[in-house]
């Protein structure tokens, strides 16, 4: 928009960023999606600005409905092990906690987990754990083709880190339909502070591009509000997303976890995290975006604001409830009550008393608007 006054976007002075955030920078909202990314200054105050960010969520539930009307998604989440090789500061199961308990489920507790699922209604299973050496290319490809021959009908989400791209295409060809692996950061000094030196930028962005190119819908996600964050790296955050075009992309608040050396450092904020959300439904208005644990954690109504600022998918937690709370990301992570996929029921009335729908299906990437309640078929 500042290109229509012949202003280079760098030399906006504040009291013009001021005059139009009174007034045309509520246009920019309209504006979105758009196909020209956007100045710095844009996205700042798209993320930082002082406006009414109803307005923000309101455009992206418009979106997010245009292509999904009201479906919600789920997925059965199996924390499958919290023994991790790598030490990523901010993360409760990295390796040098000594005073973290470490489980790993075994293939049949696996199996049982998606038995129960599948009663349930979940025809996603995300296979979720640390890096842990002893999920050998052989293991996970066996647990892969297990589950997708007994559910043909479902997906299989691996998330288990960073892997050999050999690795990545094997599991693919077992049946893994879908990968998420956060970027964490966009920003390469960021992600040196959050990380010790031998996990690398470069080798997290790799791992996304092999798995794009090994053929799975690919997800990756940063956290809102997590240590030396700047907005600028937020705006690389937007702009690497826009680029790569993720399937997936998970949002949550940092949370800080009490053995980590992140331990005193602030919390995400929930206004923040849900502007995040917004912005991406806007960027990407075809992505699934879920409605995180951690916002749920961090707000009672965690769950559904994300749901109306643009998330389309829950992901309850179907791991036995003997270890949900051995698999400790952050302090307080919920992990029972209505978080449990044994209450499917009560979250299906959270999700409908919110305007949306929980529904059983794979809940793969849309490709075209759907019908709207007058037959017509929504575009952008
Ligand atoms: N707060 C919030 N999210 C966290 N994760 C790890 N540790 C934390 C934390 N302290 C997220 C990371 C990781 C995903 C599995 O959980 O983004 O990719």
């Amino acid at each position: 928009m500042f290109e229509s006054f012949n202003i280079p976007a760098d030399k906006i002075c504040r009291d013009f960023l001021h005059y139009m955030e009174a007034g045309s920078m509520a246009d920019l909202i309209d504006s979105l999606p758009s196909d020209r990314d956007l100045s710095d200054d844009e996205w700042r105050f798209l993320i930082e600005g002082d406006y009414d960010k109803q307005r923000l969520f309101d455009k992206a539930d418009k979106v997010r409905r245009q292509y999904y009307g009201t479906d919600v998604y789920i997925r059965g989440l199996i924390e499958i092990s919290s023994f991790c090789k790598n030490d990523c500061l901010y993360c409760g199961i990295r390796r040098s906690n000594k005073n973290a308990s470490r489980y790993r489920l075994s293939e049949e507790e696996i199996f049982s987990c998606c038995e129960q699922g599948y009663e349930l209604g979940f025809r996603t299973f995300v296979l979720q754990g640390g890096e842990d050496p002893f999920h050998t290319t052989a293991w996970v490809e066996k647990v892969v083709s297990t589950i997708k021959e007994r559910y043909p009908d479902c997906a299989v989400t691996l998330s288990l880190g960073e892997r050999d791209r050999r690795d990545y295409e094997i599991w693919h060809q077992a049946g893994a339909d879908r990968y998420l692996l956060r970027h964490e950061t966009a920003s390469c000094v960021h992600y040196e502070k959050l990380h010790p030196h031998e996990q690398t930028f470069a080798h997290r962005m790799e791992c996304l591009h092999n798995l794009k190119q090994a053929g799975y819908q690919t997800g990756c996600g940063f956290m809102v509000g997590s240590p030396f964050q700047e907005t600028g790296d937020l705006i690389a955050d937007m702009r690497f997303l826009r680029e790569f075009r993720p399937h997936m992309v998970g949002i949550g608040p940092f949370i800080p976890h009490h053995d980590t050396p992140f331990a005193a450092c602030p919390g995400g904020s929930l206004a923040r995290t849900l502007t995040m959300v917004a912005l991406v439904r806007l960027t990407l208005p075809t992505a699934l975006i879920p409605a995180t644990t951690a916002l749920a954690t961090i707000h009672p109504q965690g769950r559904e604001l994300g749901l109306k600022a643009g998330a389309n998918v829950v992901m309850p937690n179907l791991s036995p409830a003997a270890v949900r709370k051995q698999y400790s990301l952050y302090d307080n992570k919920i992990c029972t009550g209505e978080e449990a996929a044994e209450s499917v029921d009560y979250l299906s009335r959270q999700v409908m008393a919110a305007g949306y729908q929980v529904v059983v299906d794979r809940g793969d990437p849309a490709k075209t608007g759907c019908a709207t309640s007058d037959g017509q078929l929504n575009k952008k």
